[in-house]
């Protein structure tokens, strides 16, 4: 078994990206010295250095990092290694022009930046597998070592390659996939897959299939959707081979790569595979700030990150000090806030918080990208804060490994949001992505903690499970969900769930195939309102219930579920708007419009009644609080996201270990701040 945690790491991981090499030698004597002052246990080197630590072609420069990495080790910070695949040389693209990937529309990326790779190129591959090997040898019994970082973002920002080596890549993969390694056999199966029956598309051969490069009118759904698995397979292909090397020669040494879960920034990884791959999952999670409360987003993230950890503590590898420099408009974070969006990934299973970066560049494209030790030196609200993180950090070193107690879940699927996103839906008012955020952020405002599942997970374990959007969805994951109902769970489906398989083909007979059992109806037609359109709802007593929806209808059919509510209007006026079906023990609620989020919030209550889950109601608004637990004892978060005094009831008397105070009863959270309760044994 690998090891899961940074090794050597004692505490809990805080530091940042550390580009030295940016700098000369004399500067990082200064940086390890505000290093300790801050209290950094780990800095991840060497992400980008491909250049400097191969300047030619099997010339290799190590010196430089020699003395880093022994630097750090003399000053007891553990190092987070990179292997810096993620940007290869000037001289690589020379010898190998056709590594540079190629856009959807045929136009080849340059060099110049970063991440411009083509994962299929084999010339690519194996200079990736050189470096990986010349580092695993040279560094994996380095006494700094404590965590391998392979690469950098899998999937951002290109995600997907369409040049001819792809091409070839992508039809092994078929091959694979469709007929077992054999082409022959396999082209058949694609061809039913595909439906290529429709609009004449039939293949005779696998070699005439391309990738789904820019056609002229909707390309074939079935094969964008296979092509992004193929190219999210492709990127985890070269993700293995280097963590192969890297377990073969530096055994002992935890692996991860950085993900980026949040949804809004990268859409092209399956991390339910990945995060099975990983020994340790690690996650950048950056403030999107688009006039949304950030708070929900980051905790959101967090969340499925833990997730994709299968519940187990992962790592927020980056974040940012304060603004970033990649948004149309970047704010600084208000006083307080940088601690407050660290210490809710750690309340959300983060043993640790690292930024991007360490000393802000005063060159390049980051130099306008906050940093730990910013442009304006340590004599700054930035250098102040970074420091009494460190502090607040080390004193929660004792709930490493301990785990955030989840209250409900939601299902999430990476592939049916592909799916979901090809063009030629009934509507494109429907955005599934909005639906996931609109349904967490109604679960959060109620202060359940959240954790994520794959459609065809064990759903046991949860009271409550809400699915939103779930287009596609295959037999087994209804399967799942019926005998999850059956057993005494509550369910809460979107409209737009379960209609497709996983080749985008409707299930046979009414929508939603999938789903009809288990929800006790079938769907005779969608109805999707125009722009600006919307309906009211009629509760269950015949009275406005005072619900709107608006995006989606559709003319529900019971049979076997009871209406809730009705259309008040709209073309499904008369209609069941929100059903209630009991089946076994438990109870599947399903709804057929986009509810906003007072309206989502009153069928929510409904649900949690079902489920026993008591509303709670003493927590205010924007008052975050989360557990964890484990050996060491049990800890509750209160993170106060208000401007307001807040007070939060404890389950048990215990230490709050930021101020050190001994606390019981009502827990006083101040404007702005952070609290931690280690419970009473
Ligand atoms: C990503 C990258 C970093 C840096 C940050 C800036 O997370 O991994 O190298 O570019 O974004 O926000
Ligand atoms: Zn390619």
């Amino acid at each position: 078994m690998p090891e899961t945690t940074p090794k050597g790491l004692t505490r809990l991981a805080f530091g940042g990206d550390y580009n030295p090499e940016q700098w000369p030698e004399s500067v990082w004597q200064e940086d390890v010295r505000l290093m300790r002052e801050a209290g950094v246990t780990m800095v991840s080197v060497g992400v980008f250095s491909w250049a400097l630590l191969e300047p030619e072609p099997g010339r290799y420069d190590f010196g430089w990092l020699d003395r880093l990495m022994d630097l750090l080790h003399t000053h007891g910070i553990r190092a987070d290694l990179a292997t810096p695949t993620a940007a290869p040389p000037a001289w690589f693209y020379r010898d190998h022009p056709d590594a540079l990937p190629v856009s959807r529309e045929g136009v080849r990326y340059a060099f110049g930046s970063r991440a411009a790779i083509c994962h299929s190129n084999a010339g690519y591959r194996a200079a990736a597998a050189r470096i990986t090997t010349e580092l695993a040898r040279r560094y994996g019994t380095h006494p700094a070592l404590a965590l391998w970082h392979v690469h950098n973002e899998y999937g951002v920002p290109v995600s997907a390659c369409y040049c001819d080596g792809c091409a070839a890549h992508f039809r092994r993969w078929l091959a694979g996939r469709y007929g077992a390694g054999d082409a022959t056999a396999a082209v058949a199966a694609v061809n039913e897959a595909w439906g290529t029956a429709f609009w004449g598309q039939r293949y005779g051969s696998l070699d005439e299939i391309t990738p789904p490069r820019l056609t002229p009118t909707a390309c074939n759904p079935a094969q964008q959707l296979d092509y992004r698995r193929f190219a999210d397979a492709t990127m985890r292909e070269n993700y293995t081979a280097e963590r192969d090397i890297l377990h073969e020669l530096a055994p002992g040494v935890p692996v991860t790569t950085n993900f980026m879960t949040a949804l809004s920034q990268c859409d092209s990884v399956d991390y339910w595979a990945w995060g099975r791959e990983t020994d340790l999952v690690t996650n950048d999670h950056y403030l999107i700030t688009d006039g949304r409360r950030t708070h929900v987003n980051l905790a959101m993230a967090a969340d499925l990150t833990r997730s994709v950890a299968g519940g187990a503590p992962w790592l927020l590898l980056e974040h940012s000090t304060s603004g970033v420099n990649w948004q149309a408009r970047n704010p600084a974070k208000r006083p307080g806030e940088m601690a407050r969006n660290s210490l809710a990934h750690v309340a959300r299973g983060s043993d640790g918080a690292m930024f991007f970066q360490w000393r802000q560049s005063r060159r390049g494209a980051e130099k306008f990208h906050s940093a730990m030790l910013p442009h304006a030196g340590t004599d700054s609200r930035v250098w102040r804060e970074a420091v009494r993180l460190g502090a607040d950090l080390d004193s929660l070193a004792g709930l490493r490994g301990t785990r955030t107690v989840p209250d409900v879940a939601m299902l999430w699927d990476w592939q049916s949001w592909w799916a979901q996103n090809l063009e030629w839906r009934p509507s494109e008012d429907h955005d599934a992505r909005e639906r996931a955020d609109s349904f967490y952020e109604a679960l959060y405002d109620r202060h359940l903690t959240v954790d994520f599942a794959h459609p065809e997970a064990d759903l046991s374990a949860y009271p409550l499970v809400v699915v939103p959007a779930l287009y596609l969805a295959t037999e087994a994951a209804g399967r799942a969900l019926r005998t999850y109902a059956e057993n005494g769970g509550t369910l809460v489906v979107s409209y737009f769930s379960g209609i497709v398989d996983e080749h985008d083909a409707v299930h046979p007979g009414a929508h939603p195939g999938a789903l009809r059992d288990v929800l006790g109806l079938t769907v005779e037609e969608f109805s999707p309102l125009l722009a600006g359109e919307s309906v009211r709802l009629t509760g269950p007593d015949g009275a406005a219930a005072g619900l709107t929806g608006d995006v989606w209808t559709e003319f529900v059919v019971p049979r076997g579920a009871e209406t809730v509510w009705t259309y008040g209007d709209g073309p499904a006026a008369g209609r069941p708007a929100i059903t209630r079906h009991r089946i076994g023990g438990g109870t599947a609620w399903y709804v057929s419009t986009r509810l906003d989020a007072a309206a989502l919030d009153t069928v929510l209550a409904a649900a949690c009644d079902d489920a026993g889950i008591a509303p709670r109601a003493e927590l205010p608004r924007d008052v975050e609080v989360v557990r964890r637990t484990g050996d060491t004892g049990t800890y509750l978060f209160a993170i106060n996201h208000t401007g307001d005094d807040a007070k939060v009831p404890l389950d048990a008397p215990g230490t709050e270990l930021l101020t050190g105070e001994r606390v019981a009863g009502r827990l006083a959270v101040p404007a702005g701040a952070v609290r931690v309760v280690r419970a009473d044994a």
